[in-house]
């Protein structure tokens, strides 16, 4: 039987978060322990709690992380004590039909908001976020979960690779493949957000036009890439043409998670564009668009689920791109923070307040 190691906990929707003892189970044939060196907080982690899904509780969040292998089990071949890795969410098992026909990122054997693993301090059973449960000291996975790294990486880079990394610069890249000269919005500047500037960026994008409620997020946005700035008011759609000489923007990325600004993101996007939803919303909220519109605008509407990555292969290509300079994270991050004031970064993400939060262990 393994210590217990303290994480973050959900008893419930809506209630508050704590920090508790819990015990995973000794790795498993197949499986690892890590030691979670950085985890960042995501908005998904708050779509656990908030109502937007609904997982077991209670529940280790957490999906976005990185940290050192400390224990491997039975037929391990993948990693050793010792390595680097940065975490998966949605490991891919190679043989279905989607792993076959080279969408990894829509696994078939992908699971639902949270698995069981271990128990609680009062012996009741748990629930970790995304097969991962990262807001914690340690976590025990498949190996198919862990990704090695250099490692010369910096921990809180290495764990925003994990999600907000691979889902913004996936969507850019991969999903929606923008090309230089390309004009771009991107709709919620979290870190999801900002990732997506920084590819935009990097593919010689322009203009490049960063989208928010909060005012505060515009020095963030222009230190990501953005090249304009524009609060997210009834003017939006009317602004992004005039900046696009009246057409609308080539690619408008959604990065909320809200059918109103996916509808926005739509209107913002010039005839014949392209909307790449990367926000995950809640299942009621419904989006209503105009049958003739739909015609009319020949607008395509997809959505990007984990950048439509192959995260075996990509996270080791970012991890390069950190370290030679070519994919600058640092914007992402405005606040490194102790595993106790992890509740406190949900409530400034509540409030749209900085970038990414960080939990440093
Ligand atoms: N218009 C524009 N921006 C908005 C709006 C709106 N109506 N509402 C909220 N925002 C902004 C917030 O101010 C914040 O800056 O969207 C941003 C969201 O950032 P985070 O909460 O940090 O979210 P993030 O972790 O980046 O995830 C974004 O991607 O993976 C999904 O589940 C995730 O749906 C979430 C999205
Ligand atoms: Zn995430």
């Amino acid at each position: 039987m393994s210590a217990p190691v303290r994480a973050l906990v959900a008893r419930g929707t809506g209630r508050d978060l704590a920090i508790e003892q819990v015990t995973l189970p000794p790795p498993a044939a197949g499986e690892v322990r890590v030691r979670i060196r950085a985890a960042g907080v995501c908005h998904s982690d708050l779509s656990m709690v908030n109502g937007t899904l609904a997982p077991p509780f209670p529940l280790v969040l957490g999906h976005e992380a990185a940290g050192v292998v400390t224990e491997v089990g039975d037929g391990v071949d993948r990693v050793t004590a010792g390595d680097h890795v940065v975490l998966n969410w949605a490991p891919a098992c190679r043989q279905c039909w989607f792993c076959r026909h080279d969408e990894p990122w829509l696994c078939a054997s992908s699971g639902g908001p949270a698995v069981a693993r271990g128990h609680t301090e009062d012996g009741v059973p748990l629930h970790v976020t995304l097969g991962l449960g990262a807001l914690a000291q340690e976590v025990v996975v498949p190996q198919a979960a862990v990704i090695p790294v250099p490692d010369a990486l910096p921990w809180a880079q290495a764990a925003l690779l994990g999600c907000a990394v691979l889902t913004g610069v996936g969507a850019v890249r991969n999903t929606a493949a923008v090309a230089a000269g390309d004009s771009v919005a991107v709709i919620g500047l979290g870190g999801v957000g900002l990732a997506a500037l920084t590819a935009a960026r990097t593919a010689g994008a322009g203009p490049i036009i960063a989208v928010d409620v909060s005012s505060a997020k515009a020095a963030l946005a222009r230190a990501a890439g953005a090249t304009e700035f524009l609060l997210a008011d009834d003017r939006l759609s009317k602004s992004i043409r005039e900046l696009t000489e009246g057409r609308g923007v080539d690619h408008a990325f959604e990065c909320v998670g809200r059918a109103a600004t996916i509808r926005t993101a739509w209107r913002s996007a010039r005839r014949g564009g392209h909307v790449t939803v990367v926000g995950m919303g809640a299942r009621d909220d419904e989006l209503t668009l105009g049958a003739l519109d739909i015609f009319h605008s020949a607008r395509t509407l997809r959505s990007s689920v984990y950048g439509s990555s192959d995260p075996d292969r990509e996270v080791p290509e970012l991890a390069r791109a950190v370290l030679d300079g070519s994919l600058e994270l640092a914007p992402l991050i405005t606040d490194r923070i102790g595993l106790d004031a992890a509740p406190a970064a949900f409530d400034r993400m509540i409030r749209g307040e900085g970038a990414r939060s960080v939990v440093v262990f």
